[in-house]
């Protein structure tokens, strides 16, 4: 393959990207469609996903609630009948709380559980069969952060750091039907995740604040300096990718 063909290894391939209506999810959709590939975003807001799609056709919104019990099933129908089949599944969708231990609420620890653990697990499984005919790859959100420990986080980070583990284990279960899987583990970006978890516009400025100074590179990253590895793991150039967890985060986890 010359280098000029890598260039648009991704034209008219199917991609599912959950969480699609926001920040890194929105922008892998774009990074995705603007490579020629069709794409399926999936979300709970409607207008979300139609502000993802606006301007480009190859871009399909699917209203899905992804830890619904019917909520795998319906998403991989969408896909197969607005894509035609399933080439990328990008689970990025998440749901954060915070609460320390002692003040954890059962409700939104479920609510969690669902979202970023259970959801990818059931929508990866009812997607087995398009993956497997088209040689397909899994790529999972995760975060940089949960190899260490974040007071308040603790819900979050384990399923992270759990979505790490069946990272690892579907790659190796997977490798023998040709299904790669692999993580990408963002540190601190800039995205609407701060106010999705409830906290106000002085919280966030603090929360990033923060995390800017403990980040080598000295800046919180934007969301297409993620969807670029998300991109680039999915081209069949990366063929011989599969089991990693690839922190992207300015450095921070290598800091002593
Ligand atoms: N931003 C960071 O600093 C950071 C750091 C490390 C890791 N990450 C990871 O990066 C990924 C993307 O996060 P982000 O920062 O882009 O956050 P975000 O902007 O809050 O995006 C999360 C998306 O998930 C969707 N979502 C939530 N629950 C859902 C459900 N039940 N069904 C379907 N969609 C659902 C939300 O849309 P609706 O509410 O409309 O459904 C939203 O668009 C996550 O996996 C996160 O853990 C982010």
């Amino acid at each position: 393959m010359t280098a000029a063909d890598g260039v648009r290894s991704l034209a008219g391939r199917a991609v599912v990207v959950t969480g699609g209506g926001t920040g890194i999810g929105r922008a892998a959709a774009h990074a995705f469609a603007d490579e020629g590939a069709r794409v399926l975003v999936v979300g709970r807001g409607a207008a979300r996903l139609a502000e993802t799609a606006h301007g480009r056709p190859g871009i399909h919104p699917c209203v899905a609630d992804v830890g619904a019990a019917d909520g795998p099933a319906r998403i991989v129908e969408a896909a197969l009948s607005a894509l035609g089949g399933l080439d990328v599944l990008v689970n990025n969708a998440v749901t954060m709380r915070s609460a320390p231990l002692g003040a954890i609420a059962r409700e939104n620890t479920h609510e969690q559980v669902a979202t970023n653990l259970l959801a990818p697990l059931f929508l990866t499984q009812e997607a087995l069969p398009p993956l497997e005919a088209a040689k397909g790859t899994v790529l999972n959100v995760t975060t940089a952060g949960n190899q260490r420990g974040w007071p308040g986080h603790s819900v979050y980070g384990a399923t992270k750091a759990a979505l790490d583990f069946l990272t690892r284990t579907w790659a190796l279960e997977l490798a023998p039907r040709g299904i790669r899987v692999a993580a990408v583990a963002p540190g601190p970006v800039e995205t609407p995740i701060g106010e999705h978890a409830g906290l106000d516009a002085e919280g966030v400025a603090r929360l990033r604040e923060r995390q800017r100074r403990r980040v080598p590179l000295g800046r919180v990253g934007q969301p297409e300096e993620i969807a670029w590895w998300l991109v680039n793991l999915a081209r069949p150039e990366a063929s011989y990718a599969t089991g990693l967890v690839l922190p992207v985060d300015g450095g921070a986890g290598v800091v002593f």
